[in-house]
Order: C-alpha cells, then structure tokens, then sequence
C-alpha cells in the first residue's frame, strides 16, 4: 500500500478500532464525537468503510454512517461521513467485491481532508477489528496508518477479550501509530468474572503499553451518545484529544 498518509497537522481526533466486530466501537464514537461537541470543539465523524445498507424511503442507508451523522456536530451528509458505502452485510472487501467496487484509499483521504478543513477533531470509526483486508494489498492497519491518528481500542468485554485486546494493542504499537487509550464497553450483561477480566485488562496493558483506560462502560438500556459519554474518563479524554489538537 503506496498511499501517502494524511499530513499529521492536517487531521485531528483519533481512529476508534476494537477487538472485533460488534464491541460498541460506533457507540463509543459516537459518544466521542458528543463528548467533543460538549468541550466547543466541532467534531465530525468518518466511516472510511462501511459494509451493509437497508433501503429506507428509496435511500441506501448504513446504521453505523447514521450514527456518526446524528453524533457530529456539524452538519454533514451521509456521503462524508460514509464515503464507500456498500450493500452486503459481509467483509467489506467481499461487499467491495460484490459490486465490482475497489475501497480506493485516494476516497477515503478526500474524505478526510473535506472534514479536517470544516470540523475541530474527526472521530474514524475502523472496520470490524484491526487487521481487515480491503483489497489485495492493504487492511484497515494499513488504512489507520494512512490516516494517521492516535488509536483509541474498544474492548467488548466478553469471554476472550483479554487475549484480543492485547494482541490488537501489540499490533497498534507494531505499526508505529499511539496507542492514546482503551476504553471497556460491557457487550455481555452476564458475563461471569467480568471485574476480574477487567482488573487483568488494566494490568497488563498498563504493564505492556502504559496507556490510560478512557473508560468503563456497562450495558445500558438505551446506549445514545450522552449516555455512553457520561461513562467515560473527561480528565484522560482532555488530554487525548488536547495532544491530537496541539
Ligand atoms: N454498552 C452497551 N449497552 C447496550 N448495548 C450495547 C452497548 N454496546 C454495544 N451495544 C449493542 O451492541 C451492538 C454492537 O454495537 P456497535 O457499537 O454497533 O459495535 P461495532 O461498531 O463495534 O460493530 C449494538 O446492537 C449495540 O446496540
Ligand atoms: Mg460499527
């Protein structure tokens, strides 16, 4: 992947990846993207990527495009936030495929370049976990290194979560891009042990990264922005999105 990244002066926010599909990675972006508008800052969200769309009123629509949309604080269409969107519920690059389409990285840094000239910071949300194909030649580890931004890991606590959050954050560090933080989303009510797993994450991340925990969210009944934002950590999100913004 030859792609010349973002100008690092150019882009501020962060790229939210996780430890899989289905963590709560858009619901933590989109409670990033409320929890900025609240500190003055104009925030705008971006799906570089985003497989699975339902026809509502004659519109092609992507519920995590949607939510981003509704998040930002400032006004943006469904085609910024969601330059490559493509019908298939599937992975991405087979959705990609599907349509005879290629995930071209010159769209996704237009994309970025248009919200980095009219929004404060720009929340990315990743594709499914950290190393998805997109084509032949590059992944989404490739594409959060084009974009270049601090990485914030969503980690879906759930039986497992241990080994895929620090297998992810080792892959984060081993492509040259910071690790800004992690942050827990409960997506198992039940889970047994979950304050043991949790305890352990903290543990060795720390041991292995020495990066913050941004926050620890339980599952709630209606996750909107506000509500997850209110679980996160404002001191340690200041002073990400403030070093992002320096
Ligand atoms: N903290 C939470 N409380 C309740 N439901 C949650 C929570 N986090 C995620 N979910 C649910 O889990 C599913 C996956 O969340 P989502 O943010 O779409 O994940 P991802 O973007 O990583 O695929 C959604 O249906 C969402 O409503
Ligand atoms: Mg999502």
């Amino acid at each position: 992947m030859t792609a010349p990244g973002m100008s690092p002066q150019a882009l501020h926010g962060c790229f939210v990846t996780g430890t899989d599909t289905g963590v709560g990675k858009t619901h933590v972006s989109a409670a990033l993207l409320h929890w900025c508008a609240q500190q003055g800052w104009r925030s705008a969200g971006l799906k570089p990527v985003a497989a699975g769309t339902t026809l509502i009123d004659g519109q092609r629509v992507n519920e995590d495009v949607q939510a981003l949309r509704q998040a930002s604080s400032v006004r943006l269409t469904e085609t910024q936030v969601g330059p490559l969107q493509f019908e298939a519920a599937c992975a991405p690059q087979i959705a990609a495929t599907l349509e005879r389409r290629l995930i071209d990285p010159a769209t996704i840094l237009s994309a970025a370049r248009h919200l980095a000239r009219c929004a404060d910071v720009v929340v990315v949300e990743g594709v499914g976990g950290f190393c998805v194909p997109l084509g032949p030649e590059w992944d989404t580890a490739d594409l959060a290194v084009v974009i270049g931004l601090p990485v914030i890991l969503v980690v879906g606590l759930r039986l497992g979560c241990i080994s895929h959050a620090l297998l992810t954050a080792e892959a984060i560090r081993t492509r040259g891009l910071p690790l800004a933080g992690w942050i827990a989303n409960t997506v198992d009510p039940d889970m047994a042990h979950s304050e043991g797993n949790l305890a352990s994450l903290h543990h060795e991340i720390t041991r292995r990264h020495q990066t913050p925990c941004l926050g620890v969210v339980p599952w709630l009944d209606t996750p909107t922005p506000a509500a997850v934002a209110a679980h996160l950590d404002a001191v340690a999100l200041k002073r990400v999105f403030t070093a992002s913004l320096l």
